[in-house]
Protein backbone atom coordinates (compact mmCIF):
# COMPACT_ATOMS: atom_id res chain seq x y z
CA UNK A 1 0.00 0.00 0.00
CA UNK A 2 0.99 3.39 -0.69
CA UNK A 3 1.46 6.64 1.37
CA UNK A 4 0.43 9.83 -0.70
CA UNK A 5 1.92 12.91 1.50
CA UNK A 6 1.20 15.52 -0.63
CA UNK A 7 -1.79 16.23 -2.62
CA UNK A 8 -4.46 19.15 -3.71
CA UNK A 9 -7.76 17.03 -4.31
CA UNK A 10 -9.45 20.56 -3.50
CA UNK A 11 -7.92 21.75 -7.01
CA UNK A 12 -10.84 22.94 -9.47
CA UNK A 13 -9.87 20.44 -11.94
CA UNK A 14 -11.00 17.59 -10.07
CA UNK A 15 -14.49 19.37 -9.86
CA UNK A 16 -15.82 16.70 -12.86
CA UNK A 17 -14.69 13.35 -11.07
CA UNK A 18 -13.38 13.75 -7.58
CA UNK A 19 -15.69 12.00 -5.88
CA UNK A 20 -15.39 8.64 -8.10
CA UNK A 21 -11.67 9.04 -8.13
CA UNK A 22 -11.41 9.55 -4.34
CA UNK A 23 -14.11 6.53 -3.75
CA UNK A 24 -11.59 4.28 -6.04
CA UNK A 25 -8.00 5.03 -4.13
CA UNK A 26 -8.01 2.39 -1.58
CA UNK A 27 -9.09 -0.93 -3.81
CA UNK A 28 -6.19 0.39 -5.99
CA UNK A 29 -3.89 0.37 -3.61
CA UNK A 30 -3.19 4.09 -2.12
CA UNK A 31 -3.78 3.66 1.66
CA UNK A 32 -3.50 6.70 2.69
CA UNK A 33 -3.86 10.46 1.52
CA UNK A 34 -2.56 13.79 2.90
CA UNK A 35 -4.49 16.26 1.26
CA UNK A 36 -2.63 19.96 1.67
CA UNK A 37 -4.05 23.46 1.49
CA UNK A 38 -2.00 26.21 -0.30
CA UNK A 39 -4.57 28.99 0.39
CA UNK A 40 -7.51 29.94 2.50
CA UNK A 41 -10.19 28.65 0.78
CA UNK A 42 -8.23 25.27 -0.40
CA UNK A 43 -7.81 25.05 3.17
CA UNK A 44 -11.18 25.33 4.25
CA UNK A 45 -11.98 22.82 1.14
CA UNK A 46 -9.01 20.00 2.86
CA UNK A 47 -11.01 20.47 5.91
CA UNK A 48 -14.20 19.24 4.45
CA UNK A 49 -12.32 16.24 2.47
CA UNK A 50 -10.71 15.42 5.47
CA UNK A 51 -14.19 15.06 7.05
CA UNK A 52 -15.62 13.16 4.58
CA UNK A 53 -13.33 9.95 3.55
CA UNK A 54 -11.81 8.12 6.23
CA UNK A 55 -8.42 7.99 4.56
CA UNK A 56 -7.85 11.17 3.85
CA UNK A 57 -6.37 13.64 6.42
CA UNK A 58 -5.97 17.09 6.06
CA UNK A 59 -2.58 19.75 6.15
CA UNK A 60 -3.85 23.43 7.11
CA UNK A 61 -1.46 26.00 5.84
CA UNK A 62 -1.18 29.13 3.26
CA UNK A 63 0.99 28.95 0.44
CA UNK A 64 4.25 31.94 0.13
CA UNK A 65 2.71 32.68 -2.98
CA UNK A 66 -0.99 33.39 -1.47
CA UNK A 67 0.23 35.01 1.79
CA UNK A 68 -1.98 38.00 0.95
CA UNK A 69 -5.18 35.20 2.36
CA UNK A 70 -3.12 35.62 5.74
CA UNK A 71 -3.63 38.30 9.05
CA UNK A 72 -4.51 37.60 12.61
CA UNK A 73 -7.87 36.22 12.56
CA UNK A 74 -7.08 33.38 9.94
CA UNK A 75 -3.79 32.85 11.71
CA UNK A 76 -6.42 32.13 14.69
CA UNK A 77 -9.27 30.26 12.51
CA UNK A 78 -5.78 27.96 11.29
CA UNK A 79 -4.74 27.10 14.85
CA UNK A 80 -7.97 26.27 16.09
CA UNK A 81 -8.47 24.02 12.65
CA UNK A 82 -5.29 22.40 13.50
CA UNK A 83 -6.64 20.60 16.20
CA UNK A 84 -9.20 18.84 14.83
CA UNK A 85 -8.15 14.81 15.02
CA UNK A 86 -8.15 14.81 10.96
CA UNK A 87 -5.86 17.81 10.27
CA UNK A 88 -2.77 16.17 10.33
CA UNK A 89 -0.15 18.87 9.52
CA UNK A 90 0.94 22.38 9.31
CA UNK A 91 1.42 23.19 5.52
CA UNK A 92 2.15 23.79 2.55
CA UNK A 93 4.37 26.90 3.80
CA UNK A 94 7.66 28.14 3.17
CA UNK A 95 9.34 30.27 0.26
CA UNK A 96 8.96 31.00 -3.02
CA UNK A 97 11.01 33.90 -4.69
CA UNK A 98 10.46 32.45 -8.31
CA UNK A 99 7.68 34.09 -8.82
CA UNK A 100 8.04 37.13 -6.31
CA UNK A 101 11.11 39.22 -6.31
CA UNK A 102 10.33 42.10 -4.41
CA UNK A 103 11.92 42.79 -1.16
CA UNK A 104 9.08 43.86 0.82
CA UNK A 105 6.73 41.00 -0.32
CA UNK A 106 9.86 38.73 0.69
CA UNK A 107 9.56 39.43 4.00
CA UNK A 108 6.44 39.09 4.14
CA UNK A 109 6.95 35.65 3.25
CA UNK A 110 9.35 35.14 5.64
CA UNK A 111 7.40 36.77 8.46
CA UNK A 112 4.48 34.24 7.88
CA UNK A 113 6.50 31.31 7.33
CA UNK A 114 8.31 31.28 10.51
CA UNK A 115 4.47 31.91 12.32
CA UNK A 116 3.54 29.12 11.05
CA UNK A 117 5.94 27.08 11.73
CA UNK A 118 5.94 28.54 15.77
CA UNK A 119 2.31 27.29 15.19
CA UNK A 120 3.05 23.99 14.39
CA UNK A 121 5.86 23.42 17.34
CA UNK A 122 2.39 24.90 19.51
CA UNK A 123 0.10 22.59 18.29
CA UNK A 124 2.59 19.16 18.25
CA UNK A 125 2.40 18.81 14.30
CA UNK A 126 4.82 18.19 11.50
CA UNK A 127 5.45 21.00 9.12
CA UNK A 128 5.01 20.78 4.80
CA UNK A 129 8.26 22.99 3.63
CA UNK A 130 7.59 24.72 0.25
CA UNK A 131 10.45 26.12 -0.77
CA UNK A 132 11.63 27.43 -4.73
CA UNK A 133 14.09 29.91 -5.53
CA UNK A 134 14.55 30.47 -1.99
CA UNK A 135 17.78 27.37 -0.57
CA UNK A 136 19.98 29.41 1.31
CA UNK A 137 16.88 31.83 3.00
CA UNK A 138 14.74 28.40 4.07
CA UNK A 139 17.92 26.69 5.44
CA UNK A 140 18.57 30.23 7.40
CA UNK A 141 15.21 30.14 8.43
CA UNK A 142 14.56 26.76 9.51
CA UNK A 143 17.78 27.03 11.29
CA UNK A 144 17.41 29.96 13.05
CA UNK A 145 14.17 28.87 14.28
CA UNK A 146 15.51 25.60 16.14
CA UNK A 147 13.86 24.11 13.04
CA UNK A 148 15.00 20.35 14.40
CA UNK A 149 12.57 20.42 17.16
CA UNK A 150 9.83 21.06 14.71
CA UNK A 151 9.91 17.55 12.57
CA UNK A 152 8.82 18.23 8.73
CA UNK A 153 9.34 17.17 4.99
CA UNK A 154 10.59 19.27 2.48
CA UNK A 155 7.74 18.63 -0.38
CA UNK A 156 8.99 18.39 -4.47
CA UNK A 157 12.68 18.91 -3.63
CA UNK A 158 14.28 20.77 -6.17
CA UNK A 159 17.74 21.48 -4.87
CA UNK A 160 21.09 19.63 -4.38
CA UNK A 161 22.17 16.29 -2.68
CA UNK A 162 24.51 18.73 -0.06
CA UNK A 163 21.14 20.54 0.39
CA UNK A 164 19.01 17.56 1.35
CA UNK A 165 21.87 16.35 3.93
CA UNK A 166 21.86 19.15 5.89
CA UNK A 167 17.90 18.87 6.45
CA UNK A 168 18.21 15.07 7.06
CA UNK A 169 20.76 16.00 9.98
CA UNK A 170 18.24 18.03 11.27
CA UNK A 171 15.49 14.70 11.16
CA UNK A 172 13.80 16.36 7.63
CA UNK A 173 12.40 14.09 5.44
CA UNK A 174 12.57 14.85 1.53
CA UNK A 175 9.30 14.42 -0.42
CA UNK A 176 10.21 12.75 -4.06
CA UNK A 177 7.23 13.34 -6.75
CA UNK A 178 6.23 12.67 -10.58
CA UNK A 179 9.82 15.09 -11.42
CA UNK A 180 12.01 12.13 -10.18
CA UNK A 181 11.20 10.57 -13.79
CA UNK A 182 12.07 13.09 -15.95
CA UNK A 183 14.85 12.72 -18.08
CA UNK A 184 16.80 16.11 -17.20
CA UNK A 185 16.32 15.67 -13.73
CA UNK A 186 19.92 14.92 -12.87
CA UNK A 187 20.15 16.55 -8.91
CA UNK A 188 16.80 14.91 -8.11
CA UNK A 189 17.71 11.30 -8.99
CA UNK A 190 20.91 11.54 -7.16
CA UNK A 191 19.14 12.91 -4.44
CA UNK A 192 16.62 9.96 -4.35
CA UNK A 193 19.23 7.31 -5.27
CA UNK A 194 21.70 8.54 -2.50
CA UNK A 195 19.49 9.81 0.24
CA UNK A 196 19.21 7.02 3.25
CA UNK A 197 15.30 5.90 2.06
CA UNK A 198 14.10 6.29 5.39
CA UNK A 199 14.00 9.87 5.02
CA UNK A 200 12.15 10.06 1.62
CA UNK A 201 8.41 10.10 1.04
CA UNK A 202 6.55 9.98 -1.92
CA UNK A 203 4.15 12.42 -3.00
CA UNK A 204 2.38 13.40 -5.98
CA UNK A 205 1.73 18.01 -5.90
CA UNK A 206 -1.90 16.47 -7.61
CA UNK A 207 -2.99 17.97 -10.14
CA UNK A 208 1.13 19.41 -10.72
CA UNK A 209 3.62 17.53 -12.28
CA UNK A 210 2.17 14.30 -13.57
CA UNK A 211 5.44 11.41 -13.66
CA UNK A 212 6.10 9.92 -17.30
CA UNK A 213 4.82 8.40 -19.01
CA UNK A 214 1.51 10.43 -17.54
CA UNK A 215 3.84 14.05 -18.22
CA UNK A 216 1.58 17.23 -18.86
CA UNK A 217 -1.46 15.24 -18.41
CA UNK A 218 -3.44 15.84 -14.66
CA UNK A 219 -1.30 14.10 -12.10
CA UNK A 220 -3.75 11.82 -9.46
CA UNK A 221 -1.94 9.33 -6.90
CA UNK A 222 -2.63 6.46 -9.23
CA UNK A 223 0.36 7.70 -10.54
CA UNK A 224 2.57 7.41 -7.67
CA UNK A 225 3.97 3.57 -8.83
CA UNK A 226 5.83 5.39 -11.19
CA UNK A 227 7.66 7.37 -8.99
CA UNK A 228 8.24 4.30 -6.49
CA UNK A 229 9.33 2.36 -9.73
CA UNK A 230 12.18 5.23 -10.54
CA UNK A 231 13.36 5.37 -6.93
CA UNK A 232 13.83 1.81 -6.91
CA UNK A 233 15.52 1.41 -10.27
CA UNK A 234 17.66 4.67 -9.24
CA UNK A 235 18.90 2.11 -5.96
CA UNK A 236 18.60 -1.20 -6.89
CA UNK A 237 16.03 -2.00 -4.92
CA UNK A 238 12.68 -3.30 -5.37
CA UNK A 239 9.56 -1.35 -5.91
CA UNK A 240 7.59 -2.98 -3.48
CA UNK A 241 10.39 -1.66 -0.91
CA UNK A 242 10.32 1.71 -1.45
CA UNK A 243 6.64 1.73 -1.12
CA UNK A 244 6.35 -0.08 2.32
CA UNK A 245 9.23 2.14 3.65
CA UNK A 246 8.14 5.38 2.48
CA UNK A 247 4.67 4.39 4.32
CA UNK A 248 6.29 3.63 7.42
CA UNK A 249 8.03 6.49 7.18
CA UNK A 250 5.12 9.01 6.51
CA UNK A 251 3.31 7.20 9.42
CA UNK A 252 6.57 7.97 11.96
CA UNK A 253 6.41 12.09 10.54
CA UNK A 254 2.39 12.33 10.42
CA UNK A 255 1.61 10.55 13.94
CA UNK A 256 -2.35 11.34 13.82
CA UNK A 257 -2.71 9.23 10.99
CA UNK A 258 -4.25 5.83 12.19
NI1 LIG B 1 1.72 21.42 -3.24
Amino acid sequence: MIFESHAHYDDERFDSDREKLLSSMQEQGIETIVNVGSDLKGTQKTVALANAYDFIYGAVGIHPSNISDLNEEVYEWMQQTSRLPKIAAIGEIGLDYYWDKDEEVKRSQRYWFCRQMELAREEGLPVIIHSRDAAEDTLKLVQGIHGEEIPGVIHCFSYSLEMAEEYVRMGYYIGIGGVVTFKNAKKLKEVAAKLPLEQILLETDCPYLSPEPERGKRNSSLNLPYVAREIAELRGISQEEVEAVTRENARRLFRKVK
